[in-house]
């Protein structure tokens, strides 16, 4: 697909053709199956002061908060008895825990559960990287959040764009899964910047791409800015998933805390994935990135429940596959192809 076409879809060209094909293209890849992903936001401490993120080092009015591992271990507890086969371990960049702490904690769950661990805790060096792969994560989410790359280093006071991307660069050398995505309607986004993320992913060749619209948060500097659109954000979804069959796709809590209802829209137009936030309720409520996440006045939207409930409302069926990302059993096929 052209530039322009991409263009013109994200203008409304056709709704009814793009969300149809979303739709019958991931279901000949992935049935009418939905992945579960349990995620323990674990720390909401950040060094970074990313302009949109209610947890930047600047917001003082957040009550900060830190998991040990027998409180993430008892977390983990509740996936494996949910039968959730994938754990996200998230969290702010917090200085406080070391790489080898990050690693221990991996070795421990792994030699207790049969779980997958993906990890998002952000910009990381090689070596960081390595130690955890090495310890058995075997999945990595880190979004490069916007194709504008002259605004990003304004949204992202001290980071380079480059930088980013060549992070996700080393998480591929390390044969870890890897994902990652955007906001809709950041501040700076023109539709020509969004179709060029929609290209720039699909060139990456992910095996997750997580999407949802910015959500202007009250203690941030964006705070008087407008929210992404639904639509638009339902329209890039559909055109990312068209041109990635491939991809785990989730439908975003951040759609949810938008819109009521948009996260099962979602699902409808080709997303294939659903995480359930399973951090311990003395905590949740303050893992608040944008408004509403885990503090809606229904905290419960994101709970397991919730999201079986939707998965069965959209017509779908729960995985207990933990899900591994058939681009990457692909890729490894075409390795495996290419040395023998
Ligand atoms: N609105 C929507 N999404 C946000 N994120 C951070 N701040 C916001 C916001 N205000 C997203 C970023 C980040 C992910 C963990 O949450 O894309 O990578
Ligand atoms: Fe920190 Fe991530 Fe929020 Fe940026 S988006 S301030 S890196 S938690």
């Amino acid at each position: 697909m052209q530039k322009t076409e991409i263009i013109e879809f994200l203008q409304g060209k056709d709704d009814n053709w793009l969300f149809n094909e979303a739709d019958r293209i991931r279901r000949a890849v992935f049935g009418d199956e939905i992945y579960l992903r349990g995620i323990i936001e674990f720390t909401n401490y950040c060094r970074q002061n990313c302009y949109y993120c209610g947890l930047r080092r600047s917001n003082r009015a957040v009550q900060r908060y830190r998991l040990s591992h027998e409180e993430i271990i008892a977390a983990v507890e509740t996936a494996a008895n949910e039968k959730i086969p994938t754990i996200v371990l998230q969290g702010g960049e917090d200085p406080y825990y070391s790489a080898e702490w990050i690693a221990d904690l991996i070795r421990k769950i792994i030699d207790k559960y049969d779980l997958a661990i993906t990890l998002s805790l952000g910009e990381q060096t090689p070596e960081v990287l390595q130690l955890w792969r090495k310890a058995g994560a075997t999945r990595y989410l880190l979004r490069i959040e916007t194709w504008n790359r002259e605004n990003y280093g304004s949204l992202r006071p001290g980071k380079r764009w480059e930088d980013r991307l060549n992070c996700l660069k080393v998480l591929r050398e390390l044969d870890y899964e890897v994902g990652s995505g955007i906001m809709v309607g950041l501040p700076g986004e023109t539709l020509a910047t969004l179709a060029d993320a929609i290209i720039g992913l699909t060139e990456l060749d992910l095996d997750m791409i997580g999407i949802g619209p910015f959500l202007a948060h009250p203690q941030t500097p964006l705070k008087d800015k407008p929210n992404g659109s639904i639509q638009l954000t339902l329209r890039t979804l559909a055109l990312v998933r068209i041109l990635n069959p491939y991809a785990n796709m989730p439908s975003t809590s951040a759609m949810e805390c938008a819109e009521k209802g948009a996260r099962l829209a979602a699902l409808k137009i080709g997303m294939n994935v659903i995480m359930p936030s399973i951090t311990p309720e003395r905590v949740k409520l303050l893992y608040n990135i944008y408004p509403g996440k885990n503090a809606d006045s229904d905290a419960s939207e994101h709970s397991i429940p919730a999201v079986l409930e939707i998965i069965r409302e959209a017509g779908f069926h729960r995985s207990l596959s933990k899900g591994i990302s058939p681009n990457l059993i692909r890729r490894h096929e075409s390795q495996n192809i290419l040395s023998k």
